[in-house]
């Protein structure tokens, strides 16, 4: 750094895309040829192939006054050229090791391609099914997100890419759930529910962050210095990079935070070292290092040297990420050689089957109809039963779409397949148009949607059970698509209800990227996501009984779209829902009555095996504790009393009743997945310690204290965040 000049310190802070991609943003495709030979680049992301990587990395150095290297980063959010199911779906695995695995894959195939840095895990809490990108979300709960951080940190970083936590931070509590819109919270929701994910992954040392496009509580993520510098830098120990998001810095003066160069600044000093695409720090920083700035319209001073230490400080932290990531010594790393196979291997997609089977959660199998008995006759209907590329998700960047598999092909060859259309996706062409703007996987059919249902009746008459694939095209969830009714879009449910009187027994399968309301009609029902690559495969598996359904929802499923936003850690009210309607007390006047206090169709933590697991009472060595040393052990006994193999998750949670604020309801406090043969019982335990009993209590994020009350808690344990078992404690200072 003592040999650069000020102008190659700021053109390392700068953050380009390749241009082989796609344009987001208010900025659109920076000039990158020219950039490399001014050595006025950093990294470069959404590198399609280790040639160009190659072409570029040497254009950048020779283009450097001291030959300073780039580092090449991508979106590798749910797999790389093996695309595996949304995070919101591998979340409901609840498999650490396997989310561990499937990062590791990812990781490699992308450290193939010459890529040092991804931008993963997504780590966004939420708990609205409205906002698209809950799909690249590990769900509602923040001890789950926790542990989705960790492994995926792993996993990546352990196969030599570095990972990136984003969006930092609380992007997934959108005003409305519209993506892009400020988050207005309190500061405890941000400290209980948004921030730990993000300590857990720097925990796990994860090498970089990405600031989130929002505002917190009236500033703008990419200006909030009590939150990146503060917070993750200080209370946390981070000591990685910061990056952008996309044009995130120049986006700031829509905020309304002012003009150009007192944006930069407030970026600058907040703790964003990069700057994506927007180009900003490179234009604004010369002449703020020469002058300084004293802007009263935005509040923002600081002299010359104050800048040039800012940039120092960013210089060396993009620097000191080069070198962690091996890039100053060798630079042309793992870039020499043939393209890397884009072909998914064998043994990807026998990870990404896996995952995907692990991932798809079992709502309902009255009957039971499932599993299905091969060579059936199957009327297979719905608009995504020959689905291809909407198989894979929002996150898809780097993988070919003809590699996915469909619905159709999952199942022909274990039955007698016969197929109708039965409904579109959508009525809407303008809303089939929006759908398709990334490559078309939406096609109306445009015959009229009588004659559509008539076909798929005639199929189900002639078939012993009917699999209706249902849900979701891929661009209906991810960025920028918010939806204001998070339901099974009207034709198809209009075909559900058609389906009902057909007198043969139907399995809907849902295909989709986020949580939906759904018509509780069918006899089954299969929450299958948006699986990856083999996607379809996995699903097959579960419905023939090839793998045991495991997957236990990662989010609330509503009873109806308008119930938004909502999780299974609902906050206590004066006037607490009695679990349906009850004049003037908390509730819906026009949802009907269900078994569910917090209104959910189906519960955070809910899934069914083909075994049923019964549970024993539970148990605790102790009534009471003392101190903050002290442990209670909680244990409780888990029969498989069916004829199959089965995987339960048992789960923990924890309820404080009387505190210093209002504390959510109960709160997931750990979890564990047993296998248990038929006939097999075994004894679940988990430590309670007083770590588990802290809540926080803070007016503002620069005083936040971590606290714990002597007195009774609640402890649950049972299948899902409703069927609980609890045991009172008390616990003494
Ligand atoms: C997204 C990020 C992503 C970036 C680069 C942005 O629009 O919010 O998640 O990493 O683009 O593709």
């Amino acid at each position: 750094m003592r040999e650069m000049t000020l102008a190659e310190k700021i053109g390392q802070l700068n953050l380009l895309p390749a241009g082989e991609g796609l344009a987001t943003g208010a900025g659109g495709g920076g000039p990158l040829g020219r950039r490399l030979s001014e050595g006025a680049v950093g990294c470069v992301f959404g590198v399609k192939s280790r040639t160009s990587a190659r072409r570029m990395q040497e254009a950048a150095i020779a283009g450097h006054r001291l030959g300073v290297p780039l580092f090449f980063a991508e979106d590798v959010i749910h797999g790389h050229r093996t695309v595996f199911p949304l995070p919101v779906a591998l979340a409901c695995s609840w498999d650490m090791d396997l989310v561990e695995t499937t990062a590791s894959w990812a990781g490699a195939e992308a450290r193939a391609d010459g890529i040092h840095h991804v931008y993963a895990p997504m780590i966004d809490v939420s708990r609205d099914p409205r906002w698209g990108r809950v799909a690249e979300s590990p769900g509602e709960d923040p001890l789950l997100a926790s542990r989705y951080a960790q492994a995926m940190t792993k996993g990546l970083q352990g196969a030599g890419v570095a990972a990136c936590l984003k969006h930092f931070v609380a992007y997934g509590a959108p005003q409305s759930g519209r993506d892009y819109d400020n988050a207005t919270l309190a500061w405890e929701d941000l400290f209980e529910s948004y921030l730990p994910p993000f300590a857990a992954g720097v925990a796990a040392k994860a090498a970089s962050v990405m600031v989130a496009f929002n505002a917190v509580n009236k500033l703008p993520m990419h200006a909030h210095e009590a939150l990146i510098e503060g917070w993750l830098r200080g209370a946390c120990g981070f000591d990685g990079l910061v990056v952008s998001d996309y044009t995130g810095v120049r986006e700031l003066q829509a905020h309304g935070l002012g003009g150009r160069a007192a944006t930069v600044l407030r970026a600058l000093r907040a703790g964003v070292d990069m700057d994506m695409v927007g180009e900003d720090y490179l234009a604004a920083l010369p002449a703020l290092a020469e002058d300084g700035i004293d802007c009263a319209e935005s509040g923002v001073r600081a002299t010359a040297g104050e800048v040039r230490a800012l940039i120092d400080r960013a210089c060396r932290r993009v620097l000191t990420f080069k070198d962690r990531a091996g890039v100053l010594d060798d630079p042309l790393r793992g870039l020499d050689g043939p393209d890397a196979s884009p072909v998914p291997t064998p043994a990807g997609r026998r990870l990404a089957r896996r995952a995907a089977a692990a991932s798809a959660v079992l709502l309902k199998n009255d009957g039971p109809v499932l599993p299905l008995r091969k060579g059936a006759r199957i009327a297979l209907v719905g608009p995504l039963a020959r689905a291809r590329a909407d198989m894979l998700g929002t996150w898809a960047v780097a993988a070919d779409p003809a590699h996915a598999v469909t619905l159709e092909e999952a199942m022909t060859g274990r039955a007698q397949v016969r197929l109708a259309h039965g409904a579109n996706l959508v009525d809407e062409s303008w809303l089939a148009d929006r759908l398709n703007v990334h490559g078309r996987t939406v096609d109306l059919d445009p015959r009229p949607e009588t004659a559509m249902i008539a076909e798929a009746l005639d199929r189900a008459r002639e078939a012993d059970v009917v699999v209706a694939a249902l849900g979701e095209a891929k661009e209906h969830a991810g960025e920028s698509a918010s939806r204001l009714s998070p339901d099974l879009p009207l034709p198809q449910s209009r075909l559900l209800t058609a389906l009902r009187d057909c007198g043969k027994p139907v399995v809907a399968v849902i295909f989709a990227g986020r949580p939906l309301a759904l018509p509780d009609t069918p006899d089954a029902i299969l929450y299958a996501w948006h699986g990856g690559v083999e996607g379809a495969n996995g699903a097959a598996d579960v419905l023939f009984g090839d793998a045991e359904p495991a997957g236990r929802l990662s989010v609330t499923l509503p009873a109806h779209p308008g119930q938004t936003p909502l999780w299974h850690g609902a906050e206590a009210t004066g006037r607490p829902s009695p679990g349906g309607f009850r004049k003037f007390l908390t509730g819906w006047l026009d949802l009907p009555d269900g078994p569910d206090p917090t209104g959910g169709a189906w519960p955070f933590g809910f899934g069914l095996g083909y075994a049923p697991v019964r549970y024993g009472p539970p148990a605790a060595d102790k009534a009471q504790a003392q101190g903050e040393a002290d442990t209670i052990r909680v244990w409780v006994d888990v029969s498989n009393a069916g004829d199959r193999p089965a995987v339960e998750t048992v789960q923990l949670y924890l309820s404080d009743p009387v505190a210093r604020i209002t504390r959510p309801g109960r709160q997931l406090a750990d979890f564990r997945r047993v296998a248990l043969a038929p006939g097999e019982t075994r004894r679940v335990a988990f430590e309670v310690g007083v770590a588990m009993l802290r809540y926080v209590i803070a007016p503002s994020p620069e005083t936040v204290r971590r606290v714990w009350d002597p007195g009774e808690f609640i402890l649950h344990l049972g299948p899902n965040s409703r069927d609980l078992q609890s045991l009172q404690v008390r616990w003494l200072a």
